[in-house]
Order: structure tokens, then C-alpha cells, then sequence
């Protein structure tokens, strides 16, 4: 079973082959990062327009490096939401006519289910399984009970993890995307010269908060470089070391309290998997192989690739709800909004 994946909900435009044996024929990934650079996020009008010029080629492509041609298919998938609405609707229509044109079964499928489930492509992770999902539009603990069957345990009250990242970069000139540049500044700097709040930490429940740590780096930076003077590099060095700590120790303690009530309800649970861009970053990766020793969980990451956005994880979520029959019609609609888990009530309204 070979089946083409389509992402284009963000700032990555992505095309991927992947067969039902877990194997990956083309992975290809254009990331636009120089285009919104010089605003330092992600512009949504400039990421739409850049979808609908690459991906064709990109699609192309990917069929030529997995030595395939659209009639060797079995399905075609793409993102249909949660995402920038511009661009997923570039992505959708593109599938869908190439699944129409060629008698295709076509999937919409939601961005979090195919980073909920990327795991399960590259590694041995059967169900349930707790998941850390931490990117730069999403931040959220997560029982994977099934394909299509997650529980959310917590949510960002405020921003992203990712999106903490990025704002603390910008504010300290470190350029964008924010993580990778504050995870290569923090390695020359002191994490305990700033003693940055730690949102949440030891209160009840798995919701997460940044609003309040950025705001402590921002009085923190006009400090030290007031006006628009630049940050001398190492103070710049120990608030970016100092501010991954705090970032990382949050997300330590949220994630802790979801182990315990993963336990509870799923007391055969295995796994404690990471996913999403700022999966990326070595000291929580670290804190999590931690926490997951301490709390008899195997911890799993994808690799680092796949915890990015791409192409791959669509295709494979596509294999996994095309083996379960659950394919989706041509009346599928793009949707900016998509929770994985319907029941789950608003971060706010749980207090
Ligand atoms: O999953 P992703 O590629 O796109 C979204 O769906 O958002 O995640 C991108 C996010 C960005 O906010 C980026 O700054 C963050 O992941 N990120 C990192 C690291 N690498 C990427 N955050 C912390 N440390 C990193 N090494
Ligand atoms: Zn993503």
C-alpha cells in the first residue's frame, strides 16, 4: 500500500511516499523559514502563496525520488487542519484533484493525528501511549488510545511552547526559527544567572502557561540592553540558557502529573512519547528520558525529522486510517480549527 502525504498547514511545504511497511521511498521538505525570517513568524498570506507555487514541483518530486508515477498510489493524504487556513487549502484541493483525476481514495487528515502518530512509523509503539506534543502552534498531553481515539489531558492556556521559543529568540535578536538559536545560545550560558518563573509548577492538572515567563524575559532584556541597544552575547547567552530551563522544568512538572493520570487510567500503558519542533531540543529530551525512568515509562521519540513538520507523518496517519477503512469524501472541508479530542473542554474553562 503506497500512499502520497501532502502537508502544508504552516511554514513547511511537504510531500512524502510512504508503503504500509513502514518504509519511507521520498521525504521531500521546503521549508519557507527565509521567507518569514525577516519578520520573525510566520506570515500567513506569504506562507499561502509559497504553498501553491512549490507544491506541485514538490509533489513531482517526491514521486521521481520514490521511482513511482501517480498510478502506482493507493491513497492520497493531506492535512486538512488545524493549520493556516490559506495553505491547507492549497494542500486539500491539490489532493483532492490529484484523487479525483485518478480514481484515488483521498484522507484528510488532522496535523495532530499525524504528529500523534509518527511514532508509530518509526518504531515499535503499540497503544495507549502518553504523549508530549510541543510545537510552535501546539502544546498539549495527549492519550493516544487508537487511531482517531486520543484523550487530551492538558493544553497551552496562552502560547505555544514553540512559539515561547521563537518570541524569546526575536526579543533577544537571535533570529527565527527561535528554538535551534536559543538551544545553540544556551550552551555557552549560565541557566541559574536568571531565576525565570516557572508557569504552573506545582499546581494540579497537565494545562501549560508561557504568557507569563515571556513577559519576565522582557523585563529582564530591557534591563540589560535598554532602548534598542543590542544584548551583550553572554548576558544574551545565560537569559537563553535560563529561560530553556524554566521552559524545560514546566514542561517537566505538566508532563509529570499526566504520567500519574495516564497510570490510572491506562495502567497497561507502555510508552512516554515526545513529538513536535521543539521535541528537538536535547535537555528536555533529556528531563524526559528522566522522568520516564522515574515513572516506568519506555520514553520514544521520533527521529528529529520526523518530529518536525513533513510529509511523512500525513501519509503515514493516511496508511493507519485507510487500514481501519475510515477514508473521507471529495465534501471534505479545510479546517483552521480541529481539536483531536472533542471533549475535551477550553484550558481556561477547567481552571
Ligand atoms: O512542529 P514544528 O516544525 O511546526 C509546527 O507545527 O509548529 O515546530 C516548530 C517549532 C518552532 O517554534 C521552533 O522554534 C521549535 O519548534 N523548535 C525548537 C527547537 N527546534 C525547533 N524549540 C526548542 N529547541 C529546539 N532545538
Ligand atoms: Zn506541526
Amino acid at each position: 500500500m503506497l500512499v502520497l502525504g501532502i502537508e502544508t498547514s504552516c511554514d513547511e511545504t511537504a510531500a512524502a511516499v510512504v508503503d504500509d511497511r513502514r518504509r519511507v521511498l521520498a521525504d521531500c521538505v521546503l521549508s519557507q523559514t527565509a521567507l518569514h525570517g525577516p519578520y520573525g513568524g510566520v506570515v500567513p498570506e506569504i506562507a499561502a502563496r509559497a504553498h501553491l507555487e512549490h507544491l506541485d514541483p514538490l509533489i513531482t518530486q517526491a514521486l521521481a525520488e520514490a521511482k513511482i508515477g501517480f498510478s502506482d498510489l493507493d491513497a492520497v493524504a493531506a492535512t486538512g487542519g488545524p493549520g493556516l487556513i490559506g495553505g491547507v487549502i492549497v494542500g486539500v484541493m491539490t489532493g483532492k484533484a490529484i484523487a479525483l483525476a485518478r480514481g484515488l481514495p483521498f484522507l484528510g487528515i488532522n496535523h495532530l493525528e499525524g504528529h500523534a502518530l509518527s511514532v508509530r512509523l518509526s518504531d515499535d509503539v503499540a497503544f495507549p501511549y502518553l504523549l508530549l506534543l510541543v510545537s510552535g502552534g501546539h502544546c498539549q498531553l495527549l492519550i493516544v488510545e487508537g487511531v482517531g481515539r486520543y484523550v487530551r489531558l492538558g493544553t497551552t492556556i496562552d502560547d505555544a511552547a514553540g512559539e515561547a521559543f521563537d518570541k524569546t529568540a526575536k526579543l533577544l535578536g537571535l533570529g527565527y526559527p527561535g528554538g535551534p538559536a536559543i538551544e545553540r545560545a544556551a550552551a555557552a550560558g549560565d541557566p541559574a544567572r536568571f531565576d525565570f518563573p516557572r508557569p504552573l509548577k506545582g499546581r494540579p492538572g497537565c494545562d501549560f502557561s508561557f504568557a507569563g515567563l515571556k513577559t519576565a524575559v522582557r523585563h529582564v532584556v530591557e534591563d540589560l540592553a535598554p532602548g534598542d541597544q543590542p544584548v551583550p552575547p553572554q548576558a544574551a547567552a545565560d537569559v537563553a540558557a535560563s529561560f530553556q530551563a524554566a521552559v524545560a522544568d514546566s514542561l517537566i512538572d505538566r508532563t509529570r502529573n499526566a504520567a500519574r493520570a495516564f497510570r490510572r487510567r491506562c495502567p497497561a500503558g507502555e510508552a512516554l512519547v515526545v513529538a513536535g519542533g521543539v521535541a528537538a531540543n536535547s535537555l528536555l529530551r533529556a528531563r524526559l528520558q528522566q522522568l520516564a525512568d522515574e515513572a516506568g515509562l519506555r520514553f520514544t521519540a521520533p527521529p528529529l525529522r520526523l518530529c518536525s513538520d513533513n510529509g511523512a507523518m500525513i501519509a503515514w496517519a493516511g496508511i493507519e486510517r485507510l487500514k481501519l477503512g475510515l477514508v473521507d469524501g471529495m465534501d471534505f472541508s479545510p479546517r483552521p480549527r480541529w481539536p483531536l479530542d472533542n471533549a475535551a473542554a477550553p484550558a481556561l474553562a477547567r481552571g
